[in-house]
Formats: structure tokens, sequence, C-alpha cells
């Protein structure tokens, strides 16, 4: 299949394309668009057959549910049942990287939510999204548009890396600004859940929602959240987490002798500590960003990710960050890529 690859500006949208891949949508065709979070693959949300092909081009298991996108509040109440703790989280937020799990409402095709009676919502941040969605007229399920267990795409590229061939049309724009996948809460009963760490963090959330628990193993087996089930976000090479730069020295040199490929994805902080990086090569190094600054480490760890499979590392070392605010997200989005059993959000 021919993959169109068109590159807009977040600041003048070109409506020619985005009509033209708001047809692809109507025509039960699936688009990959960007988002303030990561690049979605998308789909209209109330036709089965073509939410199929976004399972079938990511190679996505079948009982993980995906996101509906709208443009407007109305839209979501088309969607679910909207209640009033709900109602002010998207007031508050939206449009933003926070994805509500709310009752579903007839008309959103069965293979969306696997058959649950849930639905998870989100108004993207993103004018090329908000464009899509209105000229579709029709909400849109997406997932992130990666290969299914790839890191998540943060650049019109690494869509066109993972799915040319697979789609007939990729929406490029800039880089994608969070670098993380939204938040997801589950506001159906009391206490909420935190299904997915984002950057709605949760004391954010809490402000609304009261107490706020983590998912239990019932939640995990049903996956409600599956990134608790399925290996996500994970480079080719086998990811250890390090906290200083003594326990990356002496991982680093135990690997090097045994003569393998390693990748270091590190805070720029580290570069400073100069004399004791110096056996790493810089071909080797990939600096994610000021570590007093998360926003930034969560904008660039996917990148960071996939350039450890560019690089064809067998060894990943990644530094551990502080678990405040997006820091939350960054290590549960690194402790998959270490999979590590049983961990959920915090090191408990
Ligand atoms: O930022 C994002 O959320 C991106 C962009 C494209 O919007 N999308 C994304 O989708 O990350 P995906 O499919 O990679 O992750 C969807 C998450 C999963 O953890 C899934 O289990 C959860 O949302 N989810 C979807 N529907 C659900 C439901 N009915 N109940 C519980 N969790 C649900
Ligand atoms: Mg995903």
């Amino acid at each position: 299949m021919e993959t169109k690859f068109w590159q807009l500006d977040r600041d003048c949208l070109d409506t020619d394309k985005i009509n033209e891949a708001a047809a692809y949508i109507r025509r039960g065709e699936v688009v990959a668009f960007p988002t303030e979070t990561v690049y979605g693959l998308g789909a209209n949300a109330c036709d089965e057959n073509a939410v199929k092909k976004i399972f079938t081009a990511k190679g996505r298991p079948s009982d993980n549910p995906l996101i509906v996108h709208v443009a407007t509040i109305e839209q979501a109440e088309m969607v679910a049942e909207v209640n009033d703790v709900a109602r002010k989280l998207m007031e508050t937020f939206w449009p933003g990287p926070l994805s509500i799990v709310l009752p579903k409402k007839p008309g959103i095709a069965v293979n969306v939510t696997a058959g649950q009676p849930t639905v998870a919502v989100r108004m993207p941040n993103h004018p090329v999204a908000l464009a899509l969605i209105k000229a579709a007229g029709v909400p849109i399920a997406a997932p992130s548009a990666n290969l299914s267990g790839k890191p998540s795409p943060t650049t019109g590229q690494h869509v066109y890396n993972d799915l040319c061939g697979k789609i007939p049309c990729i929406l490029g724009a800039e880089d994608a600004q969070v670098g993380v996948e939204s938040t997801v809460i589950q506001v159906c009963q009391k206490p909420c859940v935190l299904l997915r760490p984002g950057a709605i963090t949760k004391e954010q959330l809490a402000v609304f929602c009261g107490e706020i628990v983590l998912p239990g193993k019932a939640q995990i087996d049903v996956p409600q959240a599956p990134g608790m089930k399925y290996t996500h976000y994970a480079p080719n090479g086998k990811v250890y987490l390090v906290d200083t730069v003594q326990e990356l020295k002496d991982a680093y040199g135990y690997w090097q002798k045994q003569g393998k490929k390693i990748a270091v994805l590190l805070p720029n902080q580290w570069r400073e500590t100069g004399e004791n990086l110096k056996e790493i090569q810089n071909s080797q190094l990939f600096f994610l960003g000021d570590a007093c600054d998360l926003s930034q480490v969560a904008r660039h760890i996917f990148k960071g990710l996939r350039y450890c499979d560019e690089i064809d590392a067998e060894i990943v070392f990644v530094a551990s960050f502080p678990e405040t605010g997006i820091g939350m997200a960054v290590m549960n989005r690194l402790a998959k890529a270490a999979q590590k059993e049983g961990w959920a959000y915090g090191r408990e």
C-alpha cells in the first residue's frame, strides 16, 4: 500500500490536506495524526471494520481497548455517559493529555472498547488533531501510532518508520510536545482509579476526584490499561535502570567486556560528570534533557528508546528519575521497558 506522508504546519493548517485525511476516515480507512502527547493512529470509532484496520496495522492484541478522540465536550457526551466529576475534569483539563473512562453509549464499535461497557474519551490539544476530528465529523478511535510493543511515536518520521506500507496516510507536524501518552483515569465509580500516569498528575486530579487509587490485580488481568499486561515501549535491547554514575560505570564495564553493543540514556547533568563517563563513546550516549525539568525528559524519552534500536544496542542503560509530577509517567514507561515484574507505578 502506498503511504502518503503530509507534513503540516500547526500554525497555518492546510485545509485541503485535512479534508483529504478526513475523507479517508469517513471511507473507513486509518490515518495517523499528531497530538500533544504522541502520534495517534485513527479510525472512525463507530465503524467496526475501520477500527479492525488499526489493530491489523499495529499488530495490536484485540483485548486492548482504544481511546476515543473528540473535538468538543458535546461530542464526548455522544460517546459516553458524562458524570459530574468527568465534566469538571473535561472543563479543567481539555483539550489536553487526559483520557477519562466512563460508561459507553451505544454507537461506538464493539472492538474499540474490547467488549467492555466503558469507553476512554479524550480531547487532544493539537490543532491538526482537532481539525481532523471536526472535518471527519465522527469521533476518532486512536491508539499510539507505533507497531505494537515498540516505543510510542513522537515524530511523524517515527510513524513512517513503523507503519509505511501498512496505512494510507500520515499527517506529520512538529515533535510531540508532551512526549508520553495521556493520563488515563477511570471515574465510573468511587474511588477513581489512575489506570496510567501521564502529564496530568494524580495531585491535579485529586482536587476534583478526591481519593484516587492505583489499579488492583483484577484491573491488570482485564487489560484496562494494557501497558500493565503487555510488554510495552521496549527497544530490542535489554533495558537496565541505573541510579548512580558508579552503578552505570560498573555495569557498562561488565557488558563491554562481553562485547555487547550498548546505549546509554542520561539526563544532561550526568554529562558534567565528564571524567567519569569518558570510557563511554559519544555514539552510545543520548541525553534526555535537564533532570530538574522532568517535562524535558518526558518529551525525549521515546526518542531515546528508539535511538537504542537505531544503533542496534543489545544492552540499554537508562538513568532513574524522581517519581514526582510527570516523573511518575516517565518511570512508569521505563519500568515497562525494563520489564520489571509486578511493578505498578511506584517501586512498591
Ligand atoms: O496520549 C494518548 O493517550 C495517545 C494519543 C494518540 O491520544 N493514545 C494512546 O492510546 O496512548 P493507547 O491505545 O496506546 O493507550 C490506550 C490506553 C490503554 O492503557 C487502554 O487500556 C486504556 O487507554 N483504555 C482505553 N479504553 C479503556 C477502557 N474502556 N477502560 C480502561 N482503560 C481503557
Ligand atoms: Mg500505545
